[in-house]
């Protein structure tokens, strides 16, 4: 399968409808999690080229260990309630941040982000992961981001029992 570039519009509801439909389209009938969470991390940073770090943590124990990302390299373990990561788990839900700076606790992998958002992953009643995305731009990440991203992921959390697992 070769890649066909697409033209997003800006920001909106046509916007989240084609990068449903690329998820879709570069995810789907794929057992294995790894391959599919590669694909939507690439997927997503070609929708978001403002975005300096797309990418996932996945839960493992008592902590969220990196997952398959685009961009430059990261802090691989992130604790419970720890960073933006860690609190949108440990409160269980989307957090978007204008200015890291101002997060307390902020986990900086790179000095040039200036906002982010994280999205849970939800499976079963259960966190399993989260997306994570870091901009250049102060604000670069609204509501309207959470919630169209809250619903992309959901494509991602489908039941896993055909999926193997990455840990
Ligand atoms: N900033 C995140 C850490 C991960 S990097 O942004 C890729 C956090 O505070 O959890």
């Amino acid at each position: 399968m070769s890649y066909i570039e697409v033209t997003y519009p800006d920001r909106g509801a046509k916007f989240y409808r084609m990068l449903r439909e690329q998820l879709e389209l570069y995810t789907r009938g794929e057992p294995d999690l790894t391959a599919v969470l590669a694909n939507a991390s690439s997927v997503i940073a070609q929708a978001f080229p403002k975005a300096n770090w797309v990418g996932f943590y996945l839960v493992d124990k008592n902590e969220l260990k990196l997952g398959p990302f685009q961009g430059r390299p990261a802090v691989m373990r992130i604790g419970y309630g720890c960073g933006v990561c860690g609190s949108a788990w440990k409160r269980k839900e989307s957090i978007v941040v204008d200015e890291v700076e101002c997060f307390e606790g902020h986990i900086a992998c790179d000095c040039n982000t200036h906002s982010e958002i994280v999205v849970p992953l939800w499976e079963g009643g259960e966190i399993w992961g989260v997306l994570d995305m870091d901009s250049v731009l102060p604000a670069h990440f609204t509501e309207e981001d959470r919630i169209g991203l809250e619903g992309c992921v959901g494509l991602l959390s489908r039941p896993k029992k055909n999926r193997r697992s990455l840990a």
